[in-house]
């Protein structure tokens, strides 16, 4: 019963609520008129209304007051109500105004994330020009360490085969030269090339990849030994493997810097290879880079003082050249590297010379050179196309063997020449 009551009197005060001024006058006057009513007919109120006409007339005004009062705070308690309702409306359409404007505010945040990555392309993201105090390049007179970037934009041209066995003939010989040679291509196949098996899976147990040198934040002295594994058949060379998760931390440290310019990820390497206990350790680091435009080959570019460019001889590997130079040279001061050459490393060589057909692409080659990337950097030296190129086993290549060795020599002496090594 009580519940049923409750239940009536929140309905008539939502109704209450809800009406405007004159609805409410309407609903009072209906409600006087039932009481009327019921007071006349009702045999119970006659009894009242009879008590109440024999009553005193004091009596009557004290009921009379009673029923007034009532029916004032009645009414002002609902026009207070209908005031705090309001005020709550207004509060509620306030908060979902904000809502709005916070959502809008997203949006619009989101649109200039997508224009920018439309406007900046992944080529303009890496010309930024540096926002942050970034490791600083140390100039070539105040180190003996050189740092040589193999890199064409062009797949299959033989980089790493050139990487390997240049590292393999400098680092053996009566002048022989500490070679620190740098997978930066997460395909791993150069560490598949000159490193022995077993270390190759010690290194994979201790997780110990080039994605290293990029995601360790701060100078670490023990990092490269740790990183270090010795390449087979070549006392004075290390190597650094590379492995798939490079590919996730590369992008993960782009795509935050698309996002936030002080996030920059280009200085990594020279954080970590442009140190003094490098320098007594290293006479020259080589890094051997993907086809690809990735933030390990940015590294390795702000990181370098000279790039070397292999190529093969049909049109395709001889349009990527100056590509890959124009490329490079756009980065502007993040890439301070100067291109030491263009060497053709796999040509069609007979009895010493290069064939007819190649001797052609060779001097169409020399020309597109000498005009689109600068004078004199074509390589004299070519490295014959032939098996024995190939190395002589899993893990070990062509130059740690005799044979081998004459096919990398002259361009690891033409190359010694250029950068004065
Ligand atoms: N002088 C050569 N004679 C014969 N085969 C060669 C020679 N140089 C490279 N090769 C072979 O050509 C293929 C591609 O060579 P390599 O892997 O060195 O190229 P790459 O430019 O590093 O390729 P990627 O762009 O995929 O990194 C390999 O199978 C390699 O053994
Ligand atoms: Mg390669």
């Amino acid at each position: 019963m009580i519940e049923f009551a409750q239940k009536a009197f929140r309905w008539l005060m939502q109704r209450w609520d809800a009406a405007g001024p004159f609805l409410r006058i309407v609903y009072l006057l209906a409600g006087l008129a039932l009481i009327t009513a019921v007071v006349v007919e009702t045999p119970a109120l006659g009894k009242v209304k009879e008590w109440f006409t024999a009553a005193d007339p004091r009596a009557q005004s004290a009921v009379l007051i009673f029923l007034a009062v009532c029916a004032l705070g009645f009414l002002v308690y609902s026009w207070e109500r209908a005031a705090r309702t309001n005020q709550l409306k207004d509060d509620n359409a306030q908060l979902k105004a904000r809502l709005e404007g916070a959502e809008n505010e997203v949006r619009q945040h989101q649109e200039r994330q997508l224009h920018l990555l439309e406007v900046e392309s992944r080529a303009g993201l890496w010309k930024r020009p540096c926002q942050v105090a970034a490791p600083g390049f140390v100039p070539k007179g105040q180190r003996r360490t050189r740092f040589l970037t193999v890199l064409n934009l062009q797949g299959g041209v033989g980089k790493t085969t050139l990487a390997a066995n240049l590292t393999a003939c400098l680092g053996s010989g009566s002048n022989a030269l500490r070679v620190l040679l740098i997978d930066i291509d997460f395909q791993g196949t150069l560490g598949d090339a000159a490193v022995e098996l077993p270390l190759i899976r010690v290194q994979k147990q201790n997780n110990s990849f080039v994605n290293l040198l990029l995601t360790t934040p701060h100078p670490d002295d023990g990092l490269i030994a740790r990183l270090a594994v010795p390449m087979t058949g070549v006392e004075a060379a290390r190597v650094i493997l590379s492995t798939d998760l490079l590919d996730a931390d590369e992008f993960r440290l782009q795509a935050r810097f698309f996002i936030d310019p002080a996030a920059d990820p280009r200085f990594q390497f020279r954080r970590h290879l442009h140190s003094a206990a490098l320098f007594e350790e290293y006479d020259l680091v080589v890094f051997d880079c993907p086809p690809r435009v990735t933030t390990s080959v940015v590294n390795a570019l702000a990181s370098s003082d000279f790039v070397l460019i292999p190529t093969r001889l049909d049109t395709g590997s001889i349009d990527a050249v100056p590509r890959t130079v124009s490329w490079m040279r756009s980065l502007g001061p993040n890439c301070p590297a100067e291109v030491v050459g263009v060497v053709v490393g796999r040509a069609a060589v007979r009895a010493g010379k290069l064939t007819k057909a190649d001797q052609g692409s060779y001097d169409e080659l020399r020309g597109r050179v000498q005009s689109e990337c600068g004078p004199g950097l074509l390589f004299k030296a070519v490295v014959p196309s032939t098996a024995t190129a190939v190395g002589p086993d899993r893990g070990q290549v062509a130059a740690t063997t005799a044979d081998g060795r004459k096919l990398f020599a002259p361009v690891a002496d033409e190359l010694r020449r250029r950068m004065q090594l």
